[in-house]
């Protein structure tokens, strides 16, 4: 196959943003709108990437450090062509696409139809009931291309035309270097106009090709807040419509985030309110209870998470309860039917299969056997002030409710921590360890009386 470059315009201000933050660095489900056109470009492993940025200085090329792309500073917007010459100088491949920054969701089954002439000018086209606004496509009687015409330029014949230019092309890299050479700003805007190579391709018999893309939303703009919640919740359904196809039960299909990529097996349930962010697996059977938040976290068969639980960077196993109003941080892996329940926070933490923290604990930086009972208010003091360290309770040990584990500290196997005890030291296997005062009853005290205000 034939090399490929592509170039990405993101110099636009965005005025209509009304914002400090360059547009393209506005998110849209979770990542900014540049992120998800170069997602889509990179799947292509094109040869040289090149985003032309402007505004906002080197806030673009610094969020989309991780991208091997090459960024090129056009310092005054003089147009879409001159924004396409800045890249010019870092292009060798035979074909060169242009896709847009503010244009987030275009797919790369269309995309992929933009290659189908590498020798032709291809042009990305749609017709839309209501086409103000855009560059018109001007066909002569045989339907033959003969040229795009902006909005401000057109004649009052060509505005009623309603195929558009979404401004994404595919073009020999030779010819568009070529032609970009020739670019006037000879317009109503005074701008060099990328489309103005249309006529060029034309009288130098060059074939011009066009394609349609296969949904409407994969080419809308965004220059404002306004469109940007619209594309959102297009985008919001999109996904949950393909969620539902796949056979998973959304209590709502209006009512789910996704910001990222959500992988679920087979007979998920999903209930209202619940946002999913980054890389999210859900095992067969899962259901999650309303309101829930789960990131980069993985949640394997038959785990019931209830309302209002939070997942961050975590592995749960099979068939574990979670929640309601549970935390999972970071490094929380647990294994298969591990009850964690209500107001319960687990961090950087191994608990192996049965054990069960049911209410009100904090469990940080510990390594827990199997069928261990955590009772209520269990802390893991994990934090001295300056260092972490760790908490062991081995295999079958029961740790009765309000205990302080002060680590480093380990409960043996099959131990019992008496409630309310504070441990300091290791506890042994198979015995009772507590700490706790002696329990007093305090003859002939009153319980004191209320002062009222003025009488002695
Ligand atoms: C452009 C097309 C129009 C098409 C429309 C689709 C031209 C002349 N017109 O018009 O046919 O229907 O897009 O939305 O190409 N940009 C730069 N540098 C510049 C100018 C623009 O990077 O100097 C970027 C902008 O950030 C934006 C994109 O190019 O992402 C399009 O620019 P914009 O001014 O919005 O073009 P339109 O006038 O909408
Ligand atoms: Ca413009």
């Amino acid at each position: 196959m034939s090399l490929l470059n592509i170039v990405i315009l993101a110099a636009g201000k965005g005025k209509r943003m009304n914002s400090d933050k360059p547009k393209v660095l506005h998110p849209l489900a979770g990542y900014p709108l540049l992120q998800h056109v170069l997602d889509t470009a990179i799947q292509f492993a094109p040869d040289k990437t090149c985003v032309v940025y402007g505004h906002g200085g080197e806030a673009v090329p610094q969020a989309m450090a991780k991208y091997a792309a090459s960024f090129v500073l056009q310092e005054q917007q003089l147009g879409t062509g001159h924004a396409v010459q800045q890249a010019l100088p870092h292009l060798d491949g035979d074909l060169t696409l242009v896709l847009y920054g503010d244009v987030p969701l275009i797919q790369s089954a269309t995309l992929e139809k933009m290659f189908a002439q590498p020798d032709a000018l291809t042009l990305l086209t749609i017709h839309l009931a209501n086409p103000s606004g855009y560059g018109r496509i001007v066909r002569d009687a045989t339907g033959n291309i003969c040229c795009i015409v902006e909005e401000k330029d057109a004649t009052d014949e060509q505005r009623a035309i309603r195929e558009i230019n979404t401004g994404i092309i595919a073009a020999p890299t030779k010819l568009l270097g070529e032609w970009l050479a020739r670019l006037k700003n000879q317009n109503a805007q005074g701008e060099y106009y990328l489309t103005d190579i249309v006529a060029m391709a034309v009288e130098q018999g060059i074939t011009v090709h066009t394609v349609h893309p296969k949904h409407e939303w994969e080419v809308i703009g965004i220059n404002s807040k306004v469109q940007l919640a619209e594309l959102e919740r297009i985008w919001q359904h999109e996904q949950a419509r393909e969620l539902l196809v796949k056979g998973v039960t959304l209590a709502d299909p209006a009512r789910i985030d996704v910001r990222g990529k959500l992988e679920c097996g087979r007979d998920v349930q999903i209930d209202v309110g619940c946002i999913f962010e980054g890389k999210v697996y859900l095992g067969d059977g899962v259901r999650v209870g309303a309101y829930s938040i789960i990131k980069n976290s993985q949640i394997a068969t038959g785990t019931y998470i209830e309302p209002y639980s939070y997942f961050d960077q975590a592995k749960v196993g099979e068939n574990c309860r979670i929640g309601p109003y549970a935390r999972l941080r970071p490094g929380s892996n647990l294994h298969q039917d591990v009850h964690i329940g209500n107001f319960v926070e687990v961090k950087n933490s191994e608990i192996a299969a049965g054990s069960k923290a049911n209410h009100l604990s904090y469990v940080g930086d510990s390594s827990i056997g199997s069928r261990v009972n955590i009772g209520a208010g269990t802390i893991t003091c994990n934090y001295d002030g300056a260092n972490k360290h760790r908490t062991i309770i081995e295999d079958d040990a029961f740790i009765g409710s309000n205990t302080q584990l002060v680590a480093p500290v380990k409960i043996g196997r099959g131990a019992t921590i008496g409630a309310g005890s504070t441990i300091t030291r290791d506890a042994p296997e198979n015995t009772l360890t507590l700490t706790r005062a002696k329990q007093i009853t305090v003859p002939g005290w009153q319980r004191p009386v209320k002062t009222v205000k003025g009488v002695k």
